[in-house]
């Protein structure tokens, strides 16, 4: 029978995309999402996509234990990706409380119900954000963590740490269910550390959906050349790079999301080579914001309105993946080209326009 993964944020931007690709793989699915910063948009474009009308949704929220809990009741779940959790720096500078609690709540109920439920494969959706102004670039798994300079960044730090610490103290657990009753079993980890993800699924059926202003660099850009904003403000001339703005590693959500799927089976077919591993998903290519919204207006044939702005306080001058030990180990390499991710940025902000 075929494996199942419950995807907690399934509905959002990057868990979409990923639903997506499991199904592909021939995985069975269950989205669980509280619906706190999506709408069903992307759902039903899942569901078109793969043709699949029957993906079981669980509107719950991963704070709720007692929901989680019902969750792995329900369903048998062979592993977890854990999406659910909010995602923008700013806000989190202002609410700490409410991004402790949101971030740091759901992850432990999803841990929690995983090692009383017989054990499980848990992937952790982290960020590149962990290494802060790395000292030497590009960025590998050894690159010491720095301390994070946001709640939302220190939420990403905490939950690696949380994971690692539940697989080294779970590792013993026996496995075995009984049928219907609990039973504590070893929990199997995976962090991802995302760069910068970009794009939307080349159907334009799913991509990102920002709420108010975006805070994102491609999604203000889109809403720019779309005319619902009037000027995209490039944040900072004057940085020590070629052209003066910031380097970043953007990387394709397909390509990220089928990152995910390597990744859950390398669990599931117990290819592990430690209980607990951590991986970059990143391009390994720095591009600077200039050179993106150059590649945005040459590869749609567009001019943008923008401006150079003052810098961005947190932002950092430049970060940028070192991906080998994801290709050897996970046999995994970003494919597409930013221009082709552009376009189809593109093709997603129109569709939702009705252009
Ligand atoms: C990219 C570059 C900006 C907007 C953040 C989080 C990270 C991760 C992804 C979140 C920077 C510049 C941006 C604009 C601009 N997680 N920029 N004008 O800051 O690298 O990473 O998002 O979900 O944890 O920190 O991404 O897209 O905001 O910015 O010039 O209007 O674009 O200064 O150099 P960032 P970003």
């Amino acid at each position: 029978m075929a494996k199942r993964v419950l995807v907690s944020g399934g509905a959002g931007y990057i868990g979409s995309h990923v639903t997506v690709e499991l199904i592909e793989a021939g995985y069975e699915v269950v989205v669980a999402d509280n619906m706190s910063n999506c709408d069903m948009t992307c759902f039903e474009g899942v569901k078109k996509i793969t043709g699949r009308e029957d993906i079981p949704f669980e509107q719950i929220d991963c704070c709720d234990a007692a929901a989680v809990e019902k969750l792995f009741t329900d369903y048998k779940i062979d592993a977890v990706i854990h999406f659910a959790a909010y995602k923008a720096v700013g806000e989190s500078v202002a609410e700490p409380i409410m991004y402790y609690r949101n971030n740091l709540v759901s992850f432990l109920n999803i841990l929690e119900s995983s090692k009383n439920h017989g054990g499980c494969n848990v992937l952790f959706s982290s960020s590149a954000t962990v290494y802060g102004e790395a000292e030497k670039l590009p960025v590998t798994e050894q690159t010491p963590r720095l301390p994070a300079t946001s709640p939302y960044g220190n939420t990403k730090q905490m939950c690696e740490d949380i994971l690692r610490d539940t697989v080294k103290a779970t590792a013993a657990y026996g496995a075995e269910v009984n049928a219907g009753a609990q039973q504590l079993g070893p929990v199997k980890g995976i962090a991802l550390r995302y760069f910068n993800p970009i794009g939307a699924h080349p159907s334009a059926l799913i991509g990102e959906l920002p709420r108010g202003v975006p805070n994102n660099l491609v999604p203000f850009i889109t809403q720019t050349a779309i005319g619902k904003r009037e000027c995209l403000s490039i944040f900072g001339n004057d940085y020590p790079t070629e052209d003066g703005t910031c380097l970043r590693d953007y990387i394709d959500v397909v390509d990220l999301a089928k990152a995910h799927v390597v990744a859950v089976s390398r669990m599931l077919d117990g290819k592990m080579k430690e209980d607990y591993e951590i991986f970059n998903i990143g391009t390994g290519r720095p591009v600077s914001v200039y050179e993106l919204v150059n590649a945005f207006e040459k590869v749609n044939g567009l001019k943008l309105n923008y401006k150079f702005a003052p810098r961005r306080p947190g932002d950092v001058v430049a970060i940028w993946a070192d991906t080998q030990l994801a290709n050897n180990e996970l046999g995994w390499k970003a494919e597409r080209s930013v221009e082709d991710t552009l376009a189809a940025a593109w093709a997603w902000e129109k569709r939702i326009a009705g252009k």
